[in-house]
């Protein structure tokens, strides 16, 4: 029999080649189950987990307290729509709102949907407050927000664009960090300023702590809606709950989406009440938005998150230090290493994609952010003990590397 009528990954693949939408490059694994910090693909192979389905499964994978919270609620009710309360979504807006410190809760099922209630909130906002002319973003170069409509114009990768025009008109992009370039591009036409605390997608690269209270500032003084979206970055990621919190300053808007169910589909717009009241009925929807299953299970990992932000600390602190070890004793391979907590990446001077594929032959996952970065983003609960053996395998690459 042929090789590829043995190998269930490869098998899979191509079936999958052959019915799914071309839309991603896929490495040739099928992944069946996981555990913890590791996941099993159909040969059975192991591999440890670096990048947690995209700095998603938070918990890591077959977190006893997630399977029993979704099965109690999938046993009394899964979907009832808006046009009713439930409990679950109240108790989740509740705690996202007195963790947050902001004033009131809007629930979606992905990033790119919180990013677009983010983007009409503070449009309509920036109209009734301003007048019709106030219609105008400006958001960041190497930002990413996600791909709808509003949410690739606001993000500043034109690579993301190409073959989608006309993008929403009035999004200005200007460079992250430059509070003089912030300044030039404001006007009476701008509704709202968006920015990652730390872009993801864009490299791994954070705000200075300056600039963002700069920003703040700009934004009160003008009356501009600040946005924050932290959907990469927030819900424990950088070892605050919120990302923001280690700037010392509160957005108008947030959206969460990714971990906050730590793999079960939800997003999140937070809003101060200033910002939240100029939304009214019938102004944004979400048919499945604020479901019970996903709020429920929700409610459970919020509150295993925080209980992992001392881990995220100290696990971030030996990860960065270990990693900027490595740059140094590496200097020829690795240009920078940076970003926080389970945030981190590594910039080198050479394209990752070959680092990727054999660190996924020696059994371990990651992902890149951009052609020569090593994004790395584990489970919330990885210990030092996963992060020696992620560093060994990557030093075992780097020595070959240079011989
Ligand atoms: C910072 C940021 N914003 C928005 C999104 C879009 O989220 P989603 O893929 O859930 O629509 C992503 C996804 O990677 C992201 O990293």
């Amino acid at each position: 029999m042929e090789q590829h009528f043995t190998d269930k990954n490869l098998e899979l693949a191509e079936l999958g080649k052959k019915y799914v939408f071309d839309t991603y490059n896929r490495f040739p694994i099928s992944l069946v189950k996981g555990n913890g910090m590791y996941l099993f693909d159909s040969n059975e192979k192991q591999y440890l987990d670096f990048v947690a389905g995209i700095a998603v499964n938070c918990l890591g994978h077959n977190d006893n307290g997630l399977n029993q919270t979704l099965l109690s609620q999938a046993e009394n009710l899964i979907h009832c729509s808006n046009l009713y309360w439930n409990e679950p979504m109240i108790k989740l807006a509740k705690t996202l709102v007195e963790l947050s410190g902001l004033g009131k809760a809007f629930f979606c099922n992905s990033g790119a949907e919180a990013i677009e209630a983010a983007l009409k909130l503070a449009r309509i906002k920036g109209i009734t407050t301003n007048g019709a002319h106030c219609t105008e973003f400006i958001s960041m170069n190497k930002s990413f927000h996600g791909r709808t409509f509003g949410a690739i114009s606001a993000t500043g990768q034109p690579k993301y664009h190409e073959g989608f025009y006309p993008l929403l008109p009035g999004v200005k992009h200007i460079n992250f960090n430059q509070i003089a370039e912030l300044e030039a591009a404001i006007n009476e036409n701008t509704c709202a300023v968006l920015l990652e605390p730390i872009q993801g997608e864009g490299g791994i690269v954070e705000a200075q702590i300056e600039y963002i209270k700069q920003v703040r500032e700009l934004c009160t003084k003008k009356g501009i809606t600040l946005i924050f979206d932290e959907i990469q970055c927030g819900v424990g990621r950088t070892g605050k709950f919120f990302a923001f919190e280690n700037y010392g300053i509160k957005p108008d808007i947030v959206v969460l989406a990714k971990g906050l169910a730590g793999g079960f589909p939800i997003g999140a717009m937070l809003a101060n009440d200033e910002t939240a009241k100029y939304f009214k009925p019938g102004n944004h929807a979400s048919t499945f938005g604020g479901n019970p299953l996903a709020c429920h299970v929700s409610n459970y990992v919020v509150n295993e998150v925080i209980k992992l932000l001392d881990n995220v600390i100290e696990g971030g602190v030996y990860l960065k230090e270990s990693l900027n070890k490595l740059a140094s004793k590496y200097d020829k391979l690795i240009l920078e290493c940076r970003g926080f907590g389970y945030m981190q990446g590594v910039e080198f001077k050479f394209p990752v994609k070959n680092l990727i594929a054999n660190l996924i032959e020696k059994g371990i996952l990651t992902v890149s952010a951009g052609d020569n970065v090593l994004r790395i983003v584990p489970p919330l609960i990885c210990t030092k003990k996963e992060i020696d053996v992620f560093l060994f395998e990557l030093e075992s690459y780097l020595n070959k590397y240079e011989n």
